[in-house]
């Protein structure tokens, strides 16, 4: 599993744990890949870590709480996704011909892998991409197969994609192909490795499959995964309990007439006050909303304030920031950690 990157677009919530690890329906996000990649019949895992690499093996040890093995390998300059599989390889089990399983760790995915990974086997296929159908394939790397399924073409990000399938970021690999990737070079897999192979006529098959499936990378789309495995519309094997409109963890207390929904989580030590409102949202451990407050698809640093009467709409705040009583931030604002918003009078919004 890819979880090396900084995960810019995430700031200011990647400046103090790295994205695979940000809390995500009460667990690490990556929980939900491990305990899946577990129930699909995945024993071993290595995380090919570079930013903040010690906090994975703080938060997963030896992978056995998982059922799992899991190995780390560390770039201290980080490789790129190819460069980082390569890394990984000296830690794989397995011959040459069996199949590797790589995922990028921002990913929330149902599709059927084990249905992957036999499509890559019968076809006898270099590498085997997921592919997925979205309404704008421009941001991503827009992959057009023939009528056999096999792919022809890896166009990343381009502004006229010539179909709607894209990288969805799973692949599996014949293990000798990962060895074929240059040693200790940044290298992306996007750019170089996989039209590199399909240049060379090796066999790069797509695996079209229209399951939830989710590229958390953005502040918005990591709120909407979010609740999305509280509401059920991911099964993921790692939510504490069984689905709802919300999900409140461990010690956190919310008053008995705020209002939650939308699959909003409260996270340990947190405080909902009377009258409230939060829905869509993802509230961190020891955060507070006060009375009165609404707070809406949005995400609610660690140890952050957001005082009564203050209306949050579409917004990251930091960890430990503050909000004051009458604020309005909408759409897109980011507070740093540690920010205060004292001035009642003040409204925020990216749009404006
Ligand atoms: P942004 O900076 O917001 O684009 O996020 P990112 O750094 O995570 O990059 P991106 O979303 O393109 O990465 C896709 C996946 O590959 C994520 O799971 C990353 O953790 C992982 N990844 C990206 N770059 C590297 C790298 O250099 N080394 C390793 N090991 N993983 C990487």
């Amino acid at each position: 599993m890819l979880v090396g990157g900084k995960g810019t677009r995430l700031r200011p919530l990647t400046l103090s744990a790295p994205k695979p690890l940000l809390p995500t329906a009460g667990v690490p996000f990556l929980a939900h890949q491990l305990t899946r990649a577990a129930e699909c019949g995945i024993t071993h895992v290595v995380l090919a870590t570079s930013y903040r690499a010690e906090m994975f093996t703080e938060a997963f040890g030896t992978g056995e709480d998982f059922g799992l093995s899991i190995d780390y390998v560390h770039e201290s300059e980080p490789l790129g996704t190819g460069g980082g599989i390569r890394n990984a390889a000296a830690l794989l089990r397995g011959g040459p011909d069996d199949p590797i399983v790589v995922l990028n760790g921002d990913v929330l995915t149902g599709h059927d892998l084990p249905a992957q990974v036999d499509l890559h086997r019968k076809k006898d296929a270099a590498v085997t991409l997921h592919l997925v159908p979205v309404e704008d394939p421009s941001r991503y790397g827009c992959v057009p197969t023939d009528s056999s399924g096999r792919v022809t073409a890896f166009l990343e990000k381009t502004p006229n994609p010539v179909t709607n399938q894209i990288n969805a970021g799973c692949y599996v690999f014949r293990r000798s192909v990962i060895d074929t990737i240059p040693a200790g070079q940044v290298v992306s897999v996007e750019r170089e490795t996989f039209p590199g192979l399909i240049a060379s006529g090796a066999v790069v098959m797509g695996y079209a499959e229209a399951a939830y499936w989710l590229d958390v990378g953005t502040p918005e789309a990591f709120v909407r995964g979010s609740c999305d495995v509280v509401l059920g519309a991911l099964h993921s094997p790692a939510l504490g309990g069984t689905p709802g409109v919300c999900l409140v963890l461990g010690d956190a207390r919310v008053a008995p007439d705020a209002q939650l929904s939308g699959g909003t989580t409260v996270g340990y030590g947190a405080v909902i006050q009377a009258g409230a409102i939060v829905s869509g949202s993802v509230v961190f451990d020891g955060a507070s909303i006060g009375a009165g407050a609404v707070v809406r698809d949005s995400i609610i640093g660690r140890d952050a304030t957001i005082v009564g009467g203050a209306l949050l709409d579409g917004v990251v705040i930091g960890d430990g920031a503050y909000v004051g009583p009458g604020n309005e931030l909408t759409r897109g604002l980011r507070l740093w950690p540690g920010a205060r918003l004292e001035d009642t009078s003040v409204r925020f919004s990216s749009d404006a």
